[in-house]
């Protein structure tokens, strides 16, 4: 079992009460250059502590709504405010920052940088944001502690089972305290008990630190744990039958 997260502890900078939520999304649509449309006028609001779960078909879109949202790739229409503000508002380098403070990304192909150790993969987050180098390997170590890899810290990826690296993916996402989570199939690969373990942790995460989370799983069983369970359609975001 994995000890219990340690993220309210561990961390100073715990985003305080926001008057906004901590995403809306507004009359999205995205076109892909062949011309399909993948989904047309949808719109999602998100408060601090919601746990949403979404749902599709694959090719639905939903890594690409995903990225949209952090600012990785761009709608055709409507607007992505994330923590009170309007992504399309902001140069690069803002956007580059609000991703950097404010999001926390558990991409599908984990994205874990093969030539670094394990704390210097979840302290990465902080370095960018030039935290103090030694504060950001110790935060990063109470991260792995918190997923159950802390005496792996100074193991390389290559040494670690896919359960392991998606832990060490959401230590990564978790470890700048984000309003933000973005997970994308987190628990794809996963065999059934790391899948619900990997799932109760991005759900303490959620309730313990009133961050938000935009779940997309395949599961319906981690789907299950979310408030609310939506489903992606080119008509945008609907609710999701169970
Ligand atoms: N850069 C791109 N250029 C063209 N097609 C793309 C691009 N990115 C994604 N697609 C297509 O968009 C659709 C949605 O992809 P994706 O968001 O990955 O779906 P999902 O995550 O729901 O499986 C797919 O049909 C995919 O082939
Ligand atoms: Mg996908």
């Amino acid at each position: 079992m994995l000890p219990t997260p340690c993220f309210i502890a561990s961390v100073q900078n715990c985003p305080g009460p926001m008057r906004e939520p901590v995403l809306r999304l507004t009359s999205l649509a995205k076109v892909l250059p062949g011309g399909r449309w993948l989904f047309d006028g949808l719109a999602l609001t998100l408060e601090a502590g919601e746990h949403v779960a979404i749902r599709g078909e694959s090719g639905a879109g939903k890594s690409t709504l995903l990225n949209i949202i952090a600012g990785l790739e761009t709608a055709d229409s409507g607007e992505v405010w994330v923590a009170g503000t309007n992504l399309a508002r902001l140069h690069e380098a803002d956007r580059t920052a609000l991703r950097r403070d404010a999001i926390g990304f558990v991409f599908q192909a984990f994205h874990i940088l093969p030539h670094l150790d394990l704390a210097r993969n979840v302290a990465f987050p902080l370095i960018l944001q030039k935290q103090p180098r030694a504060l950001a390997l110790a935060r990063a170590g109470e991260m792995l502690d918190a997923v159950g890899l802390g005496d792996r810290r100074n193991s390389y990826p290559r040494e670690l089972s896919g359960g392991e690296l998606q832990r060490v993916a959401i230590a990564r996402a978790l470890v700048h305290v984000p309003a933000l989570i973005l997970a994308d199939e987190p628990t794809g690969n996963l065999d059934p008990g790391t899948a619900a373990q990997i799932i109760g942790l991005l759900g303490r995460a959620v309730k313990e630190r009133g961050a938000a989370m935009l779940l997309v799983t395949h599961s319906p069983l981690a789907a299950a744990t979310a408030d609310r369970q939506l489903m992606l359609t080119p008509q945008g975001l609907v609710p999701a039958n169970g």
